[in-house]
């Protein structure tokens, strides 16, 4: 993979080295990936089957937590880490299995007081409720229920709809959906929304061909990204909500000269949002004005110094600042939120030249940057960690700061296909 001729399975996806023949679509390999939607206030009754506190950090609440997927093909499993309210420090990680099955490379989650997680090894979501109190304690509410397609690599969460979407990337692209009970877990909805399908030739593997959905702010339309085959654009795919249900008739939107449009993040209002690129050699990103209609207007083409993969971005509102990272290589990429430009990059070090971060996600003035070593042969050569940075010295133009390496190894294993990163709670209108 990196480096390689045939080239780099980053994002999760196999992302072509050079832009090839278009008409086709290559294999995207998804990889795992852990959204978080906002925090909601389902107050349950009782959590009976919780262990006491963890030990340690007497000063902390104990009531933020990290997650992260390992995506084991025998069975997928959420790693769940403290985190410190004082200093943004993981600590205390547990396993907690999803009852459904990974695939190597490939996974997604989100959640609100919900964690949800794909498993797109048995094509399957499992939902599990948060205890606001330790909220490394989940339960798993009733069993992963089917997403209707093949290989989903995402999914999104509207509190104000009670609605839980799953993207399906492989065979049978398309949305399933479900209505959230916090007692019984997932229901489906009687409704599949289509993606339309490009037929790969010949189907090697997981293929993948959307990779992340969202919500947006106020839950009045929901977004996916579509990638292009080799040199096509990608497209943006929006299904308008109409009484609390998505339109069959998404709006589809070609995204011109964004090869791979990936991870969404909305910046504040349902009109801003960013999308990243990491098709290599291209600009990296970019910022788009989504009108009410659901057109798109392109306010400025991100473009990333170098980038080679940047896959996934997380908005900081309180700093106002995107941090974009990169599969690639250890870069972080600080993007203004108002101009949607480069303010700066940030070169941090990994235990393996070449690599960079798998997901990533701010919590506070915190950055999360998931990081898993692996050789040409997607093999564990170093422990995977989550580095921990605190960015409030980027409003004052400083870098980022170092706060911790942690080292999930002990719970995650060798498993190389751990990604996705999701924080409890997590602001809203992202
Ligand atoms: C961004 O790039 C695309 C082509 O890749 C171009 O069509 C568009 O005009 C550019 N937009 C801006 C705002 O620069
Ligand atoms: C940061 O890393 C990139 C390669 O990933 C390199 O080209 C650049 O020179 C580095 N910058 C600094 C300041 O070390």
């Amino acid at each position: 993979m990196y480096g390689s001729k045939d080239r780099y399975e980053m994002c999760g996806i196999n992302i072509p080295s050079s832009l090839p023949e278009s008409g086709f679509l290559r294999r995207f390999k998804m990889l795992v990936k852990v959204l978080l939607a906002s925090l909601s206030l389902n107050v349950a009754s009782a959590w009976p089957f919780f262990p006491g506190p963890h030990p340690g950090q007497p000063h902390d609440s104990g009531r933020r937590a990290l997650y992260i997927q390992d995506n084991d093909p025998a069975g997928n499993n959420i790693i769940a880490a403290q985190i410190s309210d004082s200093n943004g420090k993981l600590s205390n990680p547990v396993k907690i299995p999803t009852g459904g099955k990974g695939l190597a490379r490939l996974i997604a989650a989100s959640q609100d007081s919900y964690v949800f997680a794909v498993n797109a090894g048995d094509h399957t979501l499992s939902v599990f409720k948060i205890d606001p109190n330790q909220p490394t304690s989940l339960q798993l509410l009733g069993k992963p229920a089917s997403t209707k397609g093949h290989t989903p690599v995402s999914v999104a969460y509207s509190e104000a709809l009670n609605m839980a979407c799953a993207l399906n990337a492989g065979d049978k692209p398309g949305v399933a959906c479900f209505e959230v009970d916090q007692r019984r877990g997932l229901t489906p909805l009687p409704f599949f929304l289509d993606i339309a399908e490009i037929a790969p030739s010949p189907p090697p593997g997981p293929l993948a061909i959307a990779a992340d959905i969202r919500f947006n702010p106020s839950s009045t339309a929901l977004f996916a990204t579509v990638v292009g085959g080799g040199a096509l654009s990608g497209d943006l795919y929006s299904w308008p909500i109409h009484f609390g249900k998505p339109s069959n008739k998404p709006v589809e939107i070609t995204l011109e000269g964004i090869t791979l449009p990936f991870s969404l993040n909305f910046l504040g209002s349902d009109s801003r949002l960013f999308v990243t690129n990491p098709h290599l050699n291209s600009d990296g990103a970019a910022l788009l004005d989504i009108a009410p209609s659901g057109q798109v207007t392109r306010l400025q083409n991100t473009t990333i110094p170098g980038q080679v993969a940047s896959c996934w971005a997380s908005y900081a509102p309180a700093i106002n600042n995107l941090f974009v990272i990169d599969a690639g290589r250890p870069v972080i990429t600080i993007v203004d939120a108002d101009s949607g430009s480069v303010t700066s990059q940030y070169n941090y070090t990994t235990p393996v030249p070449n690599t960079g971060g798998q997901d990533t996600k701010v919590d506070r003035n915190f950055l999360y940057i998931l990081t898993i070593p692996v050789n040409s042969n997607l093999e564990l050569i170093n422990s995977p960690q989550v580095l921990v940075y605190d960015v409030s010295p980027v409003q004052r133009g400083a870098t980022p700061s170092e706060v911790q390496s942690f080292d999930i190894f002990q719970v995650a294993g060798s498993l190389p296909g751990a990604i996705g990163l999701a924080v409890y709670p997590t602001p809203r209108f992202t």
